[in-house]
């Protein structure tokens, strides 16, 4: 099976398995596992920010990051209307914390243009609700994995220091984007106010993120973190392969990215295929099928399925995301698969009654999850 659905779908390294059995814990609720304050010490270090908290998710971190943020009754933040935070959280922020969320238009590139927040931003006066924080999101998921430029970020930053607004960055994949502009990850976290990044995705660790900023932030995220059922005990076992993923899977994210690029350009040359290499920057490659394709796209990932190629239905289109699980072989293998199949007369092309993803849930069709960000 070559699974490209997503890279939550890493396993983790056998050097993390060995970590995580050798952990040295304590109750983290506690504050007693030193293996979780090595972990946040470190992180904090690398994002260059005062403090950092292991949560559980990213999911997690962003809300507790918005509530942090958003800390006064009657505030709203501005987000994209294609971010993870407004798209895949469930309305969290609303609905746990009172927090409106003020969409403005995202960008195919990501960005959120500065005209479009400047309208967002709400009035000092009675009627209104409070704008309390900006968030963008580097690399962009619903954006084909792209990256914003530092250029942009410098702007933002600029602009957002001008009204008194903090910028909170969801950087699940911030170190995709760091290799992508082949800087170190702090010239991105250093323009924004406080970062959660995902150990769990490109990064390979089991489980869990990490939030970083200021200390007094950090402090209301940490009571957040308590009240949302994220404090945990012997912890210690998770962040153990999420040193890992700081010390050394950072170091390997260029080859997902070589090996997403020999994909995107392999489907560019295919007549069937619509893409935008463009804003192929980093290990996400989004495509459509034209309409001279021999099938849909539905079943065109039924029949990939068949053929133990797995991708996702994704923005109508279609989404595969290289990681640590793939290797280049098996990209170029995927390549062959996707090509053939496009190159089969309709006729010839069985179509599977069901298909299912690992756990038996089918990918798409009525019973399908729509949970089709990941
Ligand atoms: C951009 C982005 N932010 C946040 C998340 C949420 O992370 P988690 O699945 O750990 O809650 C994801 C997950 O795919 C994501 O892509």
């Amino acid at each position: 099976m070559i699974d490209l659905r997503s890279d939550t779908v890493t396993k983790p390294t056998p050097a993390m398995r060995k970590a995580m059995a050798e952990a040295e814990v304590g109750d983290d609720v506690w504050g007693d596992d030193p293996t979780v304050h090595r972990l946040q010490e470190l992180a904090a270090a690398v994002v260059g920010k005062e403090a950092a908290i292991f949560v559980p998710s990213g999911t997690m971190g962003n809300l507790s990051a918005v509530l942090a943020h958003c800390h006064e009754r009657g505030s709203e933040v501005i987000v994209g209307d294609e971010s993870h935070i407004f798209q895949y959280e469930a309305d969290g922020v609303s609905v746990l914390g009172g927090v409106g969320m003020h969409t403005v238009p995202t960008a195919d590139n990501g960005e959120l243009p500065l005209a479009a927040l400047n309208k967002a931003v709400r009035a000092d006066d009675q009627h209104c609700p409070r704008t309390s924080l900006v968030c963008i999101e580097n690399t962009h998921n619903r954006c084909g994995g792209c990256v914003l430029s530092l250029e942009y970020m410098q702007s933002l930053k600029t602009w957002a220091d001008d009204l008194g607004l903090p910028i909170h960055l969801d950087g699940a994949r911030v170190f995709n984007a760091a290799v992508a502009l082949g800087v170190d990850v702090k010239a991105i976290t250093g323009l924004v106010t406080s970062v959660q990044f995902c150990l769990s995705k490109g990064l390979g660790a089991p489980v869990g993120s990490i939030v970083a900023g200021p200390k007094p932030f950090i402090h209301r995220v940490h009571r957040l973190r308590k009240m949302l059922g994220g404090g945990m005990r012997q912890v210690g076992v998770l962040a153990a392969p999420g040193l890992l993923s700081l010390t050394d899977m950072t170091k390997r994210l260029q080859q997902d990215h070589d090996n997403a690029w020999v994909l995107a350009k392999g489907l560019a040359a295919c007549p069937h295929i619509d893409i935008r290499t463009d804003l192929v920057h980093t290990n996400i490659v989004c495509f459509d099928l034209r309409k001279s394709a021999p099938l849909s796209a539905k079943d065109f990932i039924l029949v990939l399925q068949q053929r133990d190629v797995y991708v996702i239905p994704f923005r109508g289109g279609i989404r595969a995301v290289t990681h640590y699980d793939v290797t280049s072989k098996q990209c170029q293998k995927a390549l062959e698969v996707i090509l053939a199949v496009l190159n089969e007369p309709s006729q010839h092309i069985k179509l599977p009654g069901k298909c299912a993803m690992g756990n038996g849930t089918p990918l798409v069709g009525p019973e399908a999850p729509t949970v089709n960000g990941y």
